[in-house]
């Protein structure tokens, strides 16, 4: 079948060209793609460029040996096939061969039907591996983590911070833009943490009275102030054995700046009207979209309480940084409107999409929702949001045109998988992960590609 694509690519090991030629007319004829190399070392700058899925290595090949170079090649592709094969019969070496991740180990002379069953059976089972990996990566791109949508290299760190912080009771600081997602990773790092099963408790700063943050805080006792008139308690307090999330930090007056640091070294404070001291214990979260270091030096941020909370901070990226996230998120909420909605949208056109990726998103992530739900909201049941159900102020601060692109005519194939990647590579920022995503390909296989087509 040699017009097929191959069903594995094979690299053969050997130093005895007769045996080669056997083991390859063997495997060719079956639809395999074989490549021989006569010693180690070339096997080991093969695997360096090329995708291969099965390795069958004599064990005695020169330079690097095939214990070696089974290692190597596993680095390479975890899912890798190997076959060992000797010229003596050795129980040992076999044993520790299989011990390893070797399928088989074959002394010569070779049987080659029975070589070819191994290979056949391991790579059914390696396709199986390879499309529960696909499965996982699916369903991780869809949850991220907890509510949170996005598998930009910028957020799978956030995530990676998220999981590192979580476990501890220090204090943590998120930064970012309005509408980044500060709250659903404050909300995060609280579920994946011991205090999971207390109360996450929220203030946020802004808009609110000094007396009333204060007292909002910390609580107060009847007749404490004018209008005190029944006793409260306090956020610190309610939120006791969990975590307390404070938004807009920098909102803070100086006064409770100074109180809110003494709470986090003594875990004490006292409600307002009432001198008895209350032990709390309590994670501290705090959120803020404005620059703190300037506020220092206008004296407006003290200085120590900066220094305690940024000791664990999270910088969140504004959307137009991870670009590459826009379309997981724009069905994500596409999803969530069609629910609440009750219409039936079948999804974004590809043109529409390229708008939304190409706009700057000044209100980050909650622009983004609420323009997927309005376009949801407008649209014609039973259609897929197209390009006139996207805004028009969307459009016209974007370029104008779509992106498209030019392929001329009279190239070969090879010449249109190479434009087409060169131009979603640009697309995606260079970002390999996100072009292989786009072009529905597997990430080895891009970087195959892309050295194949010597495009970085
Ligand atoms: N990564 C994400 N995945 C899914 N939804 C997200 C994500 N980031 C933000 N959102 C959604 O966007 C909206 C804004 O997020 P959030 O309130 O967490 O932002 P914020 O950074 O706290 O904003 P602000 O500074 O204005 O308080 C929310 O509806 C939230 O659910
Ligand atoms: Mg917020």
């Amino acid at each position: 079948m040699p017009n097929e694509s191959p069903r594995a690519t094979v690299l053969l090991v050997d130093r005895d060209p007769a045996i080669a030629r056997d083991i390859m007319a063997y495997l060719s004829e079956r639809g395999y793609e074989v490549e021989w190399v006569d010693d180690g070392e070339k096997a080991y700058n093969h695997l360096d460029g090329h995708q291969v899925d099965v390795l069958i290595t004599d064990l005695n090949s020169q330079r690097i040996d095939g214990m070696r170079l089974m290692a190597v090649a596993k680095d390479r592709n975890p899912e890798i096939c190997v076959v060992l094969i000797t010229e003596e019969p050795d129980v040992e070496l076999a044993t520790e061969a299989m011990r390893q991740g070797a399928v088989d180990f074959q002394t010569k002379p070779l049987n080659l039907g029975k070589l070819e069953a191994v290979i056949e059976q391991a790579l059914g089972r390696q396709k199986l591996v390879l499309e529960q990996h696909e499965l996982k990566r699916r369903l991780d791109e869809r949850y991220g983590l907890d509510n949170l949508v996005g598998q930009s290299r910028q957020m799978m760190k956030v995530y990676e911070a998220v999981r590192q912080i979580a476990p501890t009771r220090g204090s943590a600081l998120i930064r970012g833009e309005t509408g980044t997602g500060k709250d659903l990773i404050a909300q995060a790092i609280h579920n994946n943490s011991p205090r999971r099963d207390a109360p996450f408790v929220k203030l946020n700063c802004a808009n609110l009275p000094e007396a009333l943050v204060e007292s909002e805080l910390f609580g107060h006792v009847s007749g404490a102030f004018t209008g005190a008139v029944q006793k409260r308690t306090g956020r610190f307090e309610v939120a006791d054995k969990g975590t307390l999330f404070l938004d807009e930090i920098g909102e803070l007056s100086l006064p409770l700046q100074a109180k809110l640091l003494r709470v986090l070294e003594q875990q004490q404070f006292e409600r307002l009207g009432d001198n008895r001291t209350i032990t709390v214990d309590v994670r501290l979260i705090a959120a803020t979209n404005r620059p703190l270091e300037k506020m220092m030096e206008t004296g407006q941020f003290r200085d120590d309480l900066y220094y305690r909370l940024r000791v664990v901070s999270i910088e969140v990226p504004p959307l137009r940084d991870r670009r590459e996230d826009i379309p997981l998120l724009a069905n994500h909420f596409l999803k969530e409107a069609r629910e609440t909605h009750g219409k039936a949208v079948e999804g974004i056109s590809r043109k529409a999409l390229d708008v939304l990726m190409r706009y700057d998103w000044p209100g980050n992530v909650r622009e983004l929702k609420n323009i997927i739900e309005g376009m949801v909201i407008m649209s014609r049941a039973g259609s897929a949001l197209d390009l006139h159900d996207v805004p028009a102020y969307l459009r016209h601060t974007t370029t104008p045109e779509v992106s498209e692109i030019r392929i001329p005519t009279g190239v070969t194939m090879k010449d249109v998988e190479r434009i087409v990647i060169e131009e979603t590579m640009k697309l995606t920022g260079h970002n390999k992960e996100a072009c292989a995503r786009t072009l529905g390909i597997g990430l080895r296989t891009l970087y195959r590609k892309l050295k194949e087509y010597d495009l970085r």
